[in-house]
């Protein structure tokens, strides 16, 4: 089944409250000013996963359903999301996200950077409209980690000597830090006590190191078309991820010269980096990174399962197992 067919089938039961969420986003994300709406309707046209919409509000249904809350929450979340991509599209200088140009490439860096403040503010009032000081509080370390983890990704890039504990620590501030609060928060507006609250942040900590491996794992397997941006962009990018780290442990025969190249000289070799994205598939990286990714998923999978079997436990049981086989 595709990547599309599967997360419609699993979001079927929240399908009405995805809607609203998508509403609410729609309609903050519109402006008066037609060259920013513009912009904004440009990402609007694209599809996401709504990943983060998704996990929030099924994360409430574990607890006490608190819809009025979970709204504009998850909605806050996603738009968070949407802002720090396009300002990673900057830094990374990509040409094409979710198979479109990007807001940069089609709308120059001055009104990507605008957008994405603008994303931003506007996220803001969305948190404020939970009128939750916890919450208050969760959104200002979320921006403030997702900033960190980008200020990691540019130091580490070039470096071809990154460890294991360093590459977690980034992908856990750049990525899982995000994903965990959704459920943090999550659990927070639906009347968690703390133990709760804390179990669920680490559900979607695991969650969400899982999400980013497998992502760092589809920049090699992937295909352009289906992960809608160039495969081998990491290597292309001076960036060491996973696959590399364990193919470069595994047998770096002959290829550690043209790995250092690349990795420390980016964009001056593009010509070297198709055969070493096939060497990388060819070699232990793949299958050493896709095993960690299955180590934080069942993680994830022990905690969830100290949840009540409610109906929405099962489908974030199967969201999972979707994270470690999705091709986009
Ligand atoms: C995409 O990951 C990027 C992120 C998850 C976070 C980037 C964060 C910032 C730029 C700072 C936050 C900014 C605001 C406005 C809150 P990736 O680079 O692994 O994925 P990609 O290959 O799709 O780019
Ligand atoms: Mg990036």
């Amino acid at each position: 089944m595709s990547t599309t067919a599967t997360l419609s089938r699993l979001f079927a039961g929240i399908e009405p409250d995805m809607e609203a969420v998508d509403r609410l986003f729609r309609e903050r994300a519109t402006s008066g000013v037609a060259l920013l709406n513009e912009a904004s309707g440009h990402i609007l046209g694209s599809q996401g996963k709504k990943l983060r919409t998704a996990l929030t509000l099924l994360t409430g249904k574990l607890i006490d359903y608190r819809v009025e809350k979970l709204i504009p929450l998850s909605a806050g979340f996603e738009m968070l999301h949407l802002a720090s991509l396009v300002h990673d599209d900057i830094i990374d200088r990509a040409a094409t996200r979710r198979g479109l140009p990007t807001i940069n490439a089609r709308f120059g860096n001055d009104i990507a950077i605008l957008l994405g403040d603008y994303y931003f503010a506007k996220t803001a009032s969305l948190i404020a409209d939970v009128n939750d000081n916890r919450i208050d509080r969760l959104f200002a370390d979320t921006v403030a980690t997702l900033v960190e983890g980008a200020i990691m990704e540019m130091l580490d890039a070039r470096h071809l000597d990154l460890s294991y504990d360093r590459y977690l620590q980034r992908i856990s501030s750049k990525t899982a830090y995000l994903i965990a609060s959704c459920c943090r928060g999550s659990a927070m507006v639906c009347g968690a006590d703390d133990a709760q609250i804390e179990q669920l942040r680490q559900f979607g900590h695991n969650l969400g190191m899982a999400f980013q491996i497998v992502d760092d794992i589809l920049d090699y397997t992937g295909d352009e078309r289906t992960i809608g941006k160039p495969a081998g962009n990491d290597l292309r990018q001076g960036m060491v991820t996973l696959p590399l780290i364990y193919a470069l442990e595994s047998d770096a025969n002959g290829h550690l010269a043209q790995v250092r190249l690349v990795v420390e000289e980016p964009g001056e070799h593009n010509d070297l980096v198709p055969s070493l994205v096939a060497w990388v598939n060819a070699g232990h990286g793949i299958e050493a990174a896709l095993e960690d990714a299955k180590h934080y998923a069942a993680l994830a999978s022990d905690i969830l399962n100290t949840f009540p079997a409610v109906e929405e436990r099962v489908v974030l049981s199967e969201l999972i197992d979707y994270v470690l086989v999705r091709e986009k």
